[in-house]
């Protein structure tokens, strides 16, 4: 078994053994308890930060992963990428984000990526003025696009506007120095960057290269095997931090509103409930 097949093994198996055992979390608790930190941001994404949430747990496991890799590895610059669209990588990158915010020493800067379908600065009630490709295109110095956002320790670059060309401004050597800067400007910031999807798209796999790791979102139960398989093959080369299951929920009353087509012919809505696995070159076998 590869070291991905094994990753989404243990993700499902902790996903399924998680889910019979905890709380119906087809809808935000009643009792989620809402920090200050947190208003002002999606309030979607409140519900994964309720103390006894089964995703607030295991977004703070992956937590434990990406610190683990710092250590280890001096690992600090992270990619949130998944096969097709709306498979849940904003929401895990700003989840992921949030949770390692919320530790004691880290602070996190989120970048936008994905400079065609942007979303980061939606979810977190940030202006989009200026941003990534304001930046590569030399529109916008590094000190203009950062941006502090309401959460404690948490800054963030936005895309921007739309570019015509994103593969190429990705691709870019200046995007190259950025990830370098970013990586290694403070010793305890750790980087996180959403991506667009990982198939027919080369941004992703052109950023798994700058990048020090990789974590794949899996639409759970959705994702078809063979863009994950594709994703994975593109992907050749990455250290997996881990692999996120992003349990949708067909039957919620988003599902229609965000249903999507692409060349899988998928549609796809959400609900709540993450497991997760990884793996690591270099980790004992
Ligand atoms: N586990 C989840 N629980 C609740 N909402 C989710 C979940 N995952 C994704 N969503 C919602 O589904 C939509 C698509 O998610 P998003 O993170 O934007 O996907 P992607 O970035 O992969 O295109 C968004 O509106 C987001 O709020
Ligand atoms: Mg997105």
């Amino acid at each position: 078994m590869s070291r991905i097949e094994q990753a989404l093994s243990k993700a499902a198996q902790e996903r399924i053994s998680a889910k019979s055992g905890g709380p119906d979390q087809s809808s935000p608790p009643a009792n989620v308890f809402i920090p200050n930190s947190l208003t002002g941001i999606d309030p979607r994404l409140i519900a994964f930060f309720s103390s006894n949430s089964l995703a607030a747990e295991q977004y703070r496991q992956l937590r434990t992963k990406i610190i683990r890799a710092r250590k280890l590895y001096s690992h600090n610059a992270f990619l949130v990428s998944s096969a097709l669209p709306g498979e849940g990588k904003t929401v895990t990158a700003i989840c992921l984000a949030i949770t390692i915010a919320q530790g004691l020493h880290d602070t996190v800067l989120i970048v936008d990526s994905d400079l065609r379908r942007p979303n980061v600065h939606k979810m977190l009630s940030i202006d989009s003025g200026k941003g990534l490709s304001e930046f590569l295109m030399g529109k916008a110095s590094l000190e203009e696009v950062i941006v502090k956002t309401k959460i404690d320790k948490l800054s963030a670059i936005p895309a921007g506007s739309i570019p015509p060309n994103p593969s190429e401004l990705i691709s870019s050597e200046e995007m190259g120095r950025l990830v370098t800067e970013l990586k290694t400007r403070y010793q305890n910031r750790i980087v996180i960057f959403d991506s667009p999807p990982i198939v027919s798209i080369t941004d992703s796999v052109i950023l798994s290269h700058k990048v020090d790791e990789v974590v794949l979102v899996v639409y759970a139960n959705h994702t078809p095997k063979e863009a994950i398989m594709d994703a994975v093959a593109e992907l050749s080369g990455a250290n997996i931090t881990g692999v996120v299951l992003n349990q949708f929920d067909s039957a919620s009353r988003y599902y229609r509103k965000y249903k999507y087509k692409n060349k899988y012919g998928y549609g796809y809505g959400y609900g709540y409930g993450y497991g997760y696995g990884g793996s690591h070159k270099g980790d004992p076998q």
